[in-house]
This record gives C-alpha cells, sequence and structure tokens, in this order.
C-alpha cells in the first residue's frame, strides 16, 4: 500500500516541468527529439500529458489513436522524465458536438454556446458524462500502469455553468433533494417578498439577468448545485480511471476564485491539491502580487494540511494579462519558490514549448519559437530545475501554522449579491487580503480555511466579513473561543444564515454576539473619498493615537466586552469601533469599521507578540521581505524571500545553512533584489 502522506509516491521527488503538448509537433519529429534533449538540459524530471488532446485520441466516435503517445510516454520515461496524465475532458472533439449537440453549454440568457473554446460542455448530460467514461476507461487501460504516469490531472480549471434543460432539471432534484417540500424552499428563499413564491418545482430556474435575479437563496443554491454538478462529474472522471488502477493518485488543477466554483468542496474527492498560479507580477514593487500568490499557496496546502503541487505557473508572461509584463531577473525563481516556501512539492509550467497558432501563441513557454535554449527565460527555468534538485530534502515537508484565516467562496458570492450597504466595493477579499498581509509582512505561516473547515489546534483565527455563517461555523467559533483560543473578527458578520436569510435578534447572530460581547444596532457606509477614525484609549497592544477608517462603520454597543478604540467623527463619534472580550477560557476582538492596513499591521504584531504567537524568524523584517518555513524529517526550513528589486538587510537571529550554497549565514544578511535563501537550520 502507498504511503497516503507522500503525494506522488512512484516518483517521490520535487517536479519540475509543466504542460507538454506534443501532439501539436508531431509532423515534426526532429521536434520532439529536440524536446527530449532539452528537457534534460533545463532539469525537466516530469510533464503533463493530454490536456485538450481528446481529439487527438479520438478523431471519430469511437475510433482511437493512442500510438503517437504510447511513443511520446515511453520516450519521456526513457529519458527519465515523469508524467502527469491529464483526462481530455477540458476541451471536447468538434465532431462530437456536432453529433451530440445536447453537450454544449447554455450560457444564463438560455442560448447553447456554438462549438469551440474550451471548457463549454454540461456536466449534466449523460452523453458527455458515458463518452467521458469512455475515453476515461482506455485511457486509465493503455496508461494507468505505465511507469512514467505518477498522477492523474483530472479535466482541467473545472469551472463554470450550464443552464441547459438537463441541467435545470438535476437543479430542481438537488433542490427537492435539499428542502423536500416547496413550503420549506420558499420559506427558506424569502420568496413571498415581491410575490416570488413558487407553487410548483416546475417554475423553479437557475438565475438569469431577464428572469429572477434577486431572489438571494436562488442565487447562492444555484452557485452550490453548479459547483455540486461539476463535483459530479469529476469523481464520475476520477471512478473511471481509479478502476483500472487505484494507486495512481488524483488531482485538479484548481484555479484563483475568479469563477462561481468552489474548490474547497472539492478537497475529498482528490488525492493531491494543485493549482495554476498567475499573478500579475509587475517590473519593480511585487509586494501586492506576492501576497496574492502567498494566500492562494497558503490556502491550497490548509484545504488538506498537507503539500499541494504548483501544477501551472508562466516561465515569463502571460498574455491574457490587459498588458504582459515579463518577469525581472530573478523573479521566476524567487515566484516558483515561493510556492514551494508555502508548501508546493512542484513548480511546473504552462507551458513546455510555444504554440505556433491559436490563443496563446505569444504566453512565454520554455522553449520559444525560436527553438533555442539560449535565452533568459530558458536559463531561469534551468536554474529552477538545478535549485529544486539541491533542496530536494524539502519534499513533503510541510507548513505548521497557529494562525488560521478564514475565507469562504460563499461568503463571497453572498457578499457581492447582498443590495447594500454599499453596491460597489464591499471589499471582502481585498480586506481578507488586508488581514492576511499583516502576518505575511511579519514572516508569521497561517492556514486560510473556508467555514466548512477545523480550526482545531490554532492560538489564533481570523474571520474578516462573514457575513453569512454556514457550515455550522458559529458553533466552530464559540467553542474556539470557549476553549482558549483568540478570535479576531469584524463589521459585517454574522448577518445572514446560508440562504441568505438575516438572523433576528442580536448581530453577529447564532449566539456569536454574546462571544463578541458586543451587538450591531446599525451600518453606515461611506464614499470612497469619506473617512472616519478609529480613537485609541489605553491598551496592552501598544497600539496609540488614531487610525483612518472608510467604507463601513458599523454602530455597535457593548454588552460584556471593553473598548479599546471609538469612532472619532460622525455622529457616531465616540460608539466603540475596537472591543475586546473574555469569553470562558478565550477572548475575542471586534473590529468595527473596515480600518486601513496601518492599523492592521500594528494591531496583529501587538497581538501576536501578547499571544505568544511566534514569528519564523524572530527578527524584524525589511518591507518587501517575508520568511516561510516549511518543517519536515529532514529539518527546519526557511525561505527567506525579497520581492523588491532592490536591495535588503536582516539580521538573522540564529545560524542557518544555505541549501544551494552550502554556506552557514549568520548575523546581518544581505538579499539581492528578488533574492530567495533556501536554508536548513543546522
Ligand atoms: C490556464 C490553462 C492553460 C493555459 C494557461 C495560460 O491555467 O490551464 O491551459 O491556458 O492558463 O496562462
Ligand atoms: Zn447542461
Amino acid at each position: 500500500m502507498q504511503n497516503q502522506n507522500i503525494l506522488t509516491p512512484k516518483f517521490p521527488e520535487l517536479l519540475h516541468g509543466g504542460d507538454y503538448n506534443p501532439e501539436q509537433w508531431l509532423d515534426m519529429p526532429e521536434i520532439l527529439e529536440k524536446d527530449l534533449e532539452m528537457m534534460k538540459k533545463a532539469n525537466v524530471n516530469c510533464v503533463t500529458l493530454g490536456v485538450f488532446s481528446w481529439v487527438s485520441l479520438e478523431p471519430a466516435d469511437g475510433v482511437y489513436t493512442f500510438a503517437w503517445l504510447d511513443s511520446v510516454m515511453d520516450n519521456l520515461y526513457k529519458n527519465g522524465i515523469h508524467v502527469v496524465l491529464a483526462t481530455p475532458t477540458g476541451g471536447k472533439p468538434t465532431w462530437m458536438a456536432e453529433k451530440y449537440p445536447e453537450i454544449l453549454r447554455v450560457a444564463a440568457d438560455r442560448t447553447r454556446n456554438g462549438q469551440g473554446g474550451r471548457h463549454n460542455h454540461c456536466y449534466t448530460s449523460p452523453v458527455y458524462r458515458r463518452k467521458t467514461k469512455e475515453i476515461n476507461t482506455r485511457l486509465a487501460e493503455r496508461y494507468a500502469n505505465h511507469p512514467a504516469v505518477i498522477l492523474w490531472h483530472i479535466s482541467n480549471e473545472i469551472q463554470g455553468e450550464c443552464h441547459c434543460p438537463l441541467c435545470q432539471e438535476a437543479f430542481r432534484d438537488w433542490l427537492k433533494e435539499k428542502y423536500k417540500t416547496l413550503d420549506a424552499l420558499n420559506h427558506a428563499w424569502w420568496t413571498r417578498f415581491w410575490g416570488h413564491a413558487f407553487t410548483e418545482w416546475s417554475q423553479i430556474q437557475p438565475p438569469s439577468a431577464n428572469g429572477f435575479d434577486v431572489v438571494h437563496g436562488l442565487n447562492v443554491d444555484w452557485k452550490r448545485f453548479c459547483t455540486a454538478q461539476a463535483l459530479d462529474f469529476c469523481k464520475a472522471e476520477i471512478a473511471a480511471v481509479k478502476a483500472v488502477n487505484p494507486e495512481i493518485p488524483c488531482t485538479i488543477n484548481m484555479m484563483e476564485f475568479w469563477g462561481g466554483t468552489n474548490y474547497f468542496k472539492f478537497k475529498d474527492a482528490i488525492d493531491v491539491v494543485s493549482w495554476d498560479c498567475y499573478p500579475k507580477w509587475e517590473s519593480t514593487d511585487n509586494v501586492d502580487n506576492a501576497i496574492f500568490a502567498a494566500y492562494y499557496h497558503d490556502m491550497m496546502r490548509s484545504m488538506k494540511k498537507k503539500p499541494f503541487l504548483l501544477m501551472e505557473n508562466t516561465p515569463s508572461t502571460a498574455n491574457w494579462c490587459p498588458v504582459s509584463k515579463q518577469k525581472h531577473p530573478g523573479l521566476h525563481k524567487l515566484a516558483s519558490m515561493q510556492a514551494v516556501a508555502h508548501g508546493s512539492n512542484s513548480v511546473q509550467y504552462f507551458q513546455w514549448r510555444q504554440s505556433r497558432g491559436g490563443a496563446e501563441k505569444f504566453h512565454s513557454a520554455v522553449v520559444p519559437h525560436r527553438g533555442d535554449s539560449e535565452n533568459r527565460i530558458f536559463r531561469d527555468v534551468t536554474e529552477v530545475g538545478a535549485a529544486l534538485k539541491k533542496i530536494q530534502s524539502v519534499y513533503n515537508s510541510n507548513v505548521e501554522a497557529k494562525v488560521c484565516l478564514i475565507y469562504d467562496i460563499e461568503n463571497s458570492h453572498a457578499i457581492s449579491d447582498t443590495k447594500g450597504p454599499r453596491n460597489e466595493g464591499m471589499g471582502y477579499t481585498e480586506v481578507f487580503k488586508k488581514h492576511y498581509k499583516a502576518f505575511w509582512e511579519q514572516g508569521i505561516s497561517c492556514d486560510i480555511v473556508d467555514m466548512d473547515g477545523s480550526l482545531e489546534g490554532y492560538d489564533l483565527v481570523v474571520a474578516p466579513m462573514l457575513y453569512m455563517y454556514r457550515g455550522g461555523i458559529a458553533n466552530k467559533l464559540e467553542a474556539f473561543v470557549a476553549g482558549g483560543g483568540t478570535l479576531v473578527t469584524t463589521y459585517f458578520s454574522g448577518v445572514v444564515d446560508e440562504t441568505d436569510l438575516c438572523f433576528l435578534g442580536d448581530t453577529p447572530g447564532q449566539g456569536i454576539s454574546d462571544v463578541v460581547g458586543i451587538y450591531v444596532e446599525e451600518i453606515d457606509a461611506l464614499y470612497d473619498e469619506e473617512e472616519n477614525s478609529a480613537v485609541l484609549s489605553e491598551n496592552r497592544l501598544g497600539l496609540r493615537g488614531s487610525y483612518k477608517i472608510h467604507r463601513l462603520c458599523e454602530v455597535i454597543h457593548t454588552k460584556t466586552a471593553k473598548a479599546l478604540a471609538a469612532y472619532g467623527s460622525d455622529s457616531y463619534k465616540g460608539c466603540p469601533c475596537l472591543t475586546e472580550n473574555k469569553y470562558q477560557d478565550g477572548r475575542a476582538f471586534y473590529i468595527a469599521g473596515d480600518a486601513e492596513y496601518a492599523f492592521l499591521k500594528d494591531f496583529y504584531t501587538g497581538l501576536c507578540k501578547e499571544s505568544g504567537v511566534a514569528r519564523n524568524l524572530d527578527t524584524d523584517l525589511p518591507y518587501g521581505v517575508t520568511v516561510q518555513k516549511r518543517i519536515g524529517a529532514e529539518g527546519e526550513f526557511y525561505f527567506i524571500q525579497n520581492f523588491l528589486e532592490r536591495e535588503a538587510e536582516l539580521a538573522l537571529p540564529f545560524a542557518l545553512k544555505d541549501l544551494e550554497q552550502g554556506s552557514l549565514l549568520t548575523g546581518k544578511i544581505t538579499l539581492k533584489p528578488y533574492d530567495v535563501k533556501i536554508c536548513i537550520k543546522p
């Protein structure tokens, strides 16, 4: 039996490589040969095959052409390169769409898409499910026991929704299962408002701009259904390949949450979490991008509390940005090692060889159109591969975080659909990121879970803007504080339940008002150019003076909490805006307005010091520098990263051994622009 804690048991090494699409080059065998030679030169040990290869594997219904893949795979393996094998369902053949038009996705306005693009299939269609099972089974029968194959990559960037009649019917079935009776559904969605009550199940339709669009319970349930349907499809894909060889683990390549899909829901269906990381790297100050990538890396690791895989990133530019900035010298290695710092066991790229045509012909690839290795990108990639070889001892080590932040995509959907108190710029993700930044800048490791996650084992839980309480979160927060934990939560929390019905009684609802020791009377929204302030009173956290507050200000009343700061202006001047409440063995802080970052930085610095939450290195870090830490069988690994294009200095509190150079670092060290030092505690 495999060790389930090892991500890639057949090849337990840090992976380096990426998407390889040899089917684009089959008529140029010299290119395929050169690929092998160049992959070895670039220190590539693993490629992903088969993403979007369906038409190359099944050019007509039931006609299979595996010979090209046989030979590519054998040659890779002979050259010491392993394979992540994708199922091809992200892009279906045109013959299939022509023969079975029901598989084409239907948009929210109920028009059926034409063929083309990708991720353009219906998750419900029995035909698409049958064709998927057939191709996956064939792929597995042929390759699941191939020595090169170490991991299944199910489909590609699973996402999206389909409004076809089949999906609508499946949605109604899903609702029947959830609510049992129409009365229960009508109550949960508050449909008596504007006379929206349903009298037959058949009347229920997915949201659309020219139909139901402001039944909030319908909106959140539809998004949940779309995730559930995509997950059900994904599980069927996994079942097909596992039926042949259950020993090969499965992953999906997740994305940042720009679509509606809730990737947290996939975590138990897959063996390994992986994701595609594409920050919009800039030319000078990359702190903001670094923080974006960092919190997603943390979120990916936290899903299973295990290392994850970086499945894609670009060797330099992503051509879909409004302006495609190249990665400046040093940044590629830094961005790659940043993923490893947060728990990745790989650095993979999109893609190996730049396509001659198509939508991504100007997306950077390891091998450019010129076909050579005498260029900066190829050298950068080679350097990353060489570095990964030197830090192999990091493989499968993990991050041990004492701080947990909660970010919840269903909450995000609900907040973007509130209709007030601001209809633009509620800023949930932005605010979450601001809280996270205060830890990143101190070099404190964080886990990030959603409301379904567990809060056990943490000292500090940070829960900004948890508008929608779901997943038993109120019970978990209460138990966490009662058991001695420190909770920080904010304005616009515990306002609605999981179908978007406002709680009656005290807000935050479900008893959290008692945990934080306050209740909310009302909330004031500010224009972008307006501000209020938080004026601090005497406190143990070392906070002094006043800080700015923007966007939203709750008027709150203390029940048992102590006020630590009050609003500086407006009609609610003097009302508390920062409170602390002792609750059983723990305590809870409440921040009633959208405080500026300077406040969060000082607040969390004080709070971490006061409550003994340790920094990864007990030293002050200059702006742009962070330290992340992994712990494994081989020791404690420190990743010191400088995201500025200028030198930075810091004083090490103890000696560290540089894994790449072999040298011992002590005292004051200098980081070059975009430097990353990967060290072990000797
Ligand atoms: C995604 C896809 C890839 C490619 C890259 C380009 O992550 O999975 O196929 O399109 O984006 O950045
Ligand atoms: Zn459909």
